[in-house]
Parts: C-alpha cells; structure tokens; sequence
C-alpha cells in the first residue's frame, strides 16, 4: 500500500497481537509528538543530551561500513535512521516501527531532507518483520530504544543474525543495569508507581554480551555514555541538563547507557 506522501507502506500486525505489544505500541503512539524534541537542540534536558548523544555515536559506530541496505526495527521518530541514512548513503533502507504515529513522523523528516536509496517503510512488530525479511538481506541493523520494550534479547539477537549479511552488524542500544543510577531508575520502571501497564526490561553489559555471542556475534565496539542520575531531570532540571552536557559523553566506560556493535563473522 502507498501511503499519501506516495511511500511504500505496509501495516500487518499479528492478528492477535500480545497485550503486552498493544501496550507498548499504544504508549508510544501517546508520546509520539513530545519524543521528537529529544533531538532538538533546543531541549535542554538530560534526556535530550542522551537521545542526541544517542545518535551521534550511531553514527560514529558505523564509520569505515561500507553497506547497501539498512533495516532500522524501531525507528521511533526517525532523527537517527535519517542521520544514519544520509552518512552512509543506503541502496535500500527498511525502516519499521510499531507505533503508527512516531512512523509518520519520521516520513516527515525524511521527506523534507530524503536520503539516497529507495524506502520501504514497515508498521509492524520488529520481531516478525526480522523473521519475514529472510536470511542475508541487510548490512546493517538499528535496535535502538527496543530491547527495554520488548524484553526477548536472546530471540532478537537470534533473528538479527539470520537476516544479516556476513559481515554485517548490528548496532543494539540499551540501558545497563550494572550502573547504579540506571539500577535505580529501572527499578522504578518496573515498580507499580509507574503508570505504564506493561514492565520495562533492562540488562547488565555482561547479559548482553553472553547473549551476543552466544546468537554468533563478534563485539566489534562498545561505547557507554551518560551520568544517568536517577529521576535527573525531575529534581535537578537545568543542572541535570548542564551535568549530562558536559560529561555524558566523557563516560566512555562507565556511563548508563550503552551502543554495541556487534558483528557477523565474515
Ligand atoms: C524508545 S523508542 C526508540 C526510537 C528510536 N530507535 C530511537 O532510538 O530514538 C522505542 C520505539 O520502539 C517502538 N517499538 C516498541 N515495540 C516494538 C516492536 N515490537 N516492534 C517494532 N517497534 C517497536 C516504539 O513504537 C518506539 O517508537
């Protein structure tokens, strides 16, 4: 189906779709519009720091990858697809994300700046599309923001080594439960005091790294940033903002939060 800014577009959830899934896709479909000016500069927020942080170092990761198709699982917005996207000038890129509303976001922003390559874009759940798209497909995988939503790390891993090519690397973000102001902020995640119906999940670097090589993938690099002070910007507000500023991405072994790329064995 084409969607009216004549995009490929397809929307084929599950026909039962886990109610854990449709709370997950329904939270986001609410922030949509307010999760966008993470990636404003203009937002002087922690949060904000980390998400740009976030994207930078997506970037930097893939410098010297020389790639021809891009699957980005949960694209959100899109802000780091596209930046990702118009560094490496794609043949193809797939870009899927299971709420509706952050998709159309990110077909704005790619609209007013497109990238080289053909789109696809894709509403669905990430985990069926990786078994859909087939063995050998991409050079590179985003999973940035996912694995908190979703949990299953050891089935995503699985999947996202089918679907790549040899060679090919997966950049995968996530909180790390080893540090303890993420510790304490996910505690609170999982905690019946937050108002979200379904748990977040969270992971220590050691977890992550077991489960990657044991799907088949080799570490080509790793990078931590971010203080991460629980509930930061709640009780410091601009003085989280100025702390993350000027050291988040100084916290290159021991921040909160952290991008691996992992690799394909050639
Ligand atoms: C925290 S956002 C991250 C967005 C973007 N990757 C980034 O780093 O800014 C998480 C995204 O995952 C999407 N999502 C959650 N569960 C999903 C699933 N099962 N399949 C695909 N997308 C999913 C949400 O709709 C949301 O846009």
């Amino acid at each position: 189906m084409r969607n009216p800014e004549g995009l490929v577009f397809s929307s084929q959830q599950p026909a039962e779709a886990a109610p854990c899934q449709e709370a997950v896709a329904g939270h986001f479909e609410r922030l949509a519009e307010s999760y966008a000016t993470n990636f404003d500069p203009n937002t002087h927020t922690g949060a904000a720091v980390q998400f740009q942080l976030r994207r930078q170092l997506t970037v930097e990761l893939l410098f010297g990858e020389k790639p021809r198709a891009l699957l980005d699982i949960a694209a959100g917005s899109g802000e780091i697809t596209h930046a990702v996207a118009s560094f490496l000038a794609f043949d193809e890129l797939l870009v899927n994300d299971i709420s509706p509303g952050m998709l159309q976001l990110a077909q704005r922003s790619f609209k007013q700046r497109p990238p080289a390559g053909s789109i696809t874009w894709t509403n669905e759940d990430g985990f069926e599309l990786l078994t859909k798209a087939g063995a050998d497909r991409f050079d590179v995988i985003l999973c940035l923001g996912l694995i908190a939503h979703t949990g299953r790390l050891p089935e995503l891993l699985a999947r996202a080594f089918t679907s790549l090519r040899r060679g090919g690397v997966l950049i995968l973000q996530s909180t790390l439960t080893d540090h303890p102001g993420a510790w304490i902020s996910t505690l609170y995640a999982r905690s019946p005091l937050r108002r979200v119906i379904y748990k977040v999940e969270a992971f220590s670097k050691d977890e992550i790294l077991a489960a990657a090589s044991a799907a088949g993938f080799e570490l080509a690099e790793m990078r931590r940033y971010g203080i991460c002070l629980p509930f930061g910007d709640r009780i410091l507000h601009r003085l989280n903002y100025l702390l993350e500023a000027a050291y988040a991405n100084k916290l290159s072994k021991r921040g909160g939060e952290a991008l691996f790329k992992l690799r394909k064995p050639i």
